[in-house]
């Protein structure tokens, strides 16, 4: 499968594919980027006068694409490895935005109340709260905490907008495994397969996967707890927020939550 995509190959000639790395090419398999920040651009509405917070800005995506589409967003990440992917992307989208290193846990300081939007998408990155960049495992408490700062900076009557795993795998009892098609990028070669599996009585998802760059393999694994959609909106309505519903966003994979701050 030959796959012409800017950014993912820019990604491949930096060398030393890392987490970020693996990111980026997942996000191929998963969705079309342009699609879905036109249908995160349709519940966002008309562009003018609206300040939005991306606080897990990653890689760039949907930062990037909104602010090519006129929005005004502020981009945070707690990872100095990601942003590093988001600077190259911007260059190669040929934008001068500067994301920010701030971690959640800094958010409410710096912006307590300031944003008409504050979102929070890439599958669920609560269930990362402080393990993203390095294996770890983030409990059911910092799960509810990170949301809560997220939640700190949208201004009263202000929106949130957040993702989480679609109700149906979280459903699924056997474990998901996939090779994915030997990709062409430019000149590499990449092969990427993914197991998730969720152990149900510990309540820990486990993502482990394989990444191939021109016959160079690196394993990737991530635990997490994993969250029912009935706890986030516990959570959510416990953060304060109010008309806390599934929203269908057109493009996206995951499922959506967003909310009204009161
Ligand atoms: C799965 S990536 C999603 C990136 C992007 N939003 C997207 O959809 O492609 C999760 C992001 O959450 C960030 N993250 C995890 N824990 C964090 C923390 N405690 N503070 C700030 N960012 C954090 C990671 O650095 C990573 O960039």
């Amino acid at each position: 499968m030959t796959f012409s995509d800017a950014r993912v190959e820019a990604a491949l000639d930096a060398g030393d594919p890392d987490i970020g790395t693996l990111w980026e090419l997942c996000m191929l398999f998963e969705f079309d980027r342009e699609e879905t920040a036109d249908g995160i651009a349709r519940w966002l509405g008309p562009a003018e006068g609206l300040s939005i917070l991306d606080c897990a800005c990653g890689s760039g995506f949907p930062a990037l694409e909104l602010i090519r589409r006129g929005y005004d967003v502020t981009c945070t990440d707690g990872s100095e490895l990601m942003l590093a992917h988001f600077r190259r992307n911007a260059g190669v989208e040929g934008l001068g935005v500067r994301p920010e290193l701030v971690l959640w846990e800094d958010l409410p300081r710096r912006y307590a109340g300031q944003f008409d939007v504050v979102m929070n998408r890439g599958g669920g990155n609560y269930i990362y709260a402080g393990a993203w960049d390095e294996e770890g495992l983030a409990d059911q408490s910092a799960m509810a905490e990170a949301i809560g700062q997220w939640v700190a900076c949208v201004r009263p009557g202000g929106r949130f907008y957040v993702d989480i795993t679609r109700a149906e795998d979280l459903e699924r009892r056997e474990e998901q495994s996939v090779v994915h098609p030997t990709l062409r990028i430019g000149r590499h070669t990449v092969d990427i397969a993914e197991t998730i599996s969720i152990d149900r009585s510990s309540g820990i998802r486990t993502w482990w996967s394989s990444l191939t760059v021109d016959g160079t393999e690196r394993t990737f694994q991530r635990r997490s707890r994993y969250l029912r959609h009935d706890q986030l909106v516990d959570i959510l309505e416990g953060c304060g927020l109010t008309d806390v519903r599934k929203t269908p966003v057109r493009g996206e994979y995951y499922d959506i939550y967003t909310g009204v701050r009161a």
